[in-house]
């Protein structure tokens, strides 16, 4: 089932991505449906915060001798365009997708357990974003105290449980109106799409499109956005900005090797 593209450490661990319930499931049923492309959105966050994992550690830091200001500056913007694509995600969910599921199900706190499961790891990213837009290269450091990796390890458990069992969630919802459910589900995609603005071009949208795998599982046909997007998103609103180089796959959801890596030279 993996895709990796070599044999070198990629963006499928250390968090391990999630099988889709219609690989061994019956996708036309729509809680089946809706917990599949959930997990198509959860491997998207988890690749990319596998990504940071795998690539942060080889990414020279001012004391290094091949140390450039650039790929610090490069990693730091890719870090915050990922805490803005989980935070998209979850605005979406507790904005509307859970109490809209709630209302039509007609069950009031059906979806606490992952609204709660949601400030576990809320108070850690946004101090992880901060510190990715605050911090100049030459005071970035990944480990020890006050670090980058000190930071992920605040929140990372929390936010991989959480993307593990919301799956459960929605398996656990066969006994809803089926139609009911899906037309939730499709009015939450158009939402997210529409809530999308000029700015999220520049940074949610190129780190959705690198950390989409079409490959997985022998091929997703994930995420569900226009053929011309990778096109705009390559040639004008991703272009010149080195932080792409993070991503584990390239604009069409083909994976690539890592750019840094125990074998780069950095
Ligand atoms: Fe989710």
């Amino acid at each position: 089932m993996t895709t990796k593209p070599s044999n070198a450490p990629w963006a499928d661990e250390p968090f391990q991505l999630i099988a889709t319930p219609s690989k061994r499931m019956d996708g036309s049923l729509a809680h089946v449906y809706c917990a599949s492309e959930m997990a198509h959105s959860h491997n998207t966050l988890i690749r990319g915060l596998n990504a940071i994992l795998q690539q942060a550690p080889y990414v020279p830091i001012v004391t290094d001798e091949q140390f450039k200001a650039q790929d610090v500056e490069n990693l730091l913007f890719y870090v915050q365009s990922w805490v803005k694509m989980v935070h998209h995600h979850h605005s979406v969910e507790e904005s509307f997708m859970f109490p809209e599921i709630e209302r039509f199900a007609g069950r009031p706190g059906l979806m606490d357990g992952p609204k709660h499961q949601h400030t576990l790891f809320h108070g850690g990213m946004e101090r992880f974003l901060a510190y990715a837009s605050a911090t100049n290269p030459e005071e970035y450091q990944w480990e020890g105290a006050g670090s980058m990796k000190e930071m992920i390890d605040s929140f990372s458990k929390h936010l991989t449980d959480h993307l593990y069992s919301e799956i459960d969630i929605f398996l656990g919802m066969g006994d809803l109106d089926g139609v009911g459910l899906r037309k939730t589900w499709d009015k939450a995609e158009n939402i997210a799409k529409q809530t999308g603005n000029l700015a999220m071009l520049h940074d949610v949208f190129p780190t959705v499109l690198g950390c989409a795998d079409k490959t997985y599982e022998g091929g997703h046909d994930f995420p569900p956005l226009p053929w011309v997007l990778p096109y705009l998103i390559k040639y004008w609103f991703a272009a010149g900005n080195g932080a792409w180089r993070f991503n584990p796959c390239d604009w069409w959801g083909q994976p690539q090797p890592l750019e840094f890596g125990p074998s780069s030279s950095g």
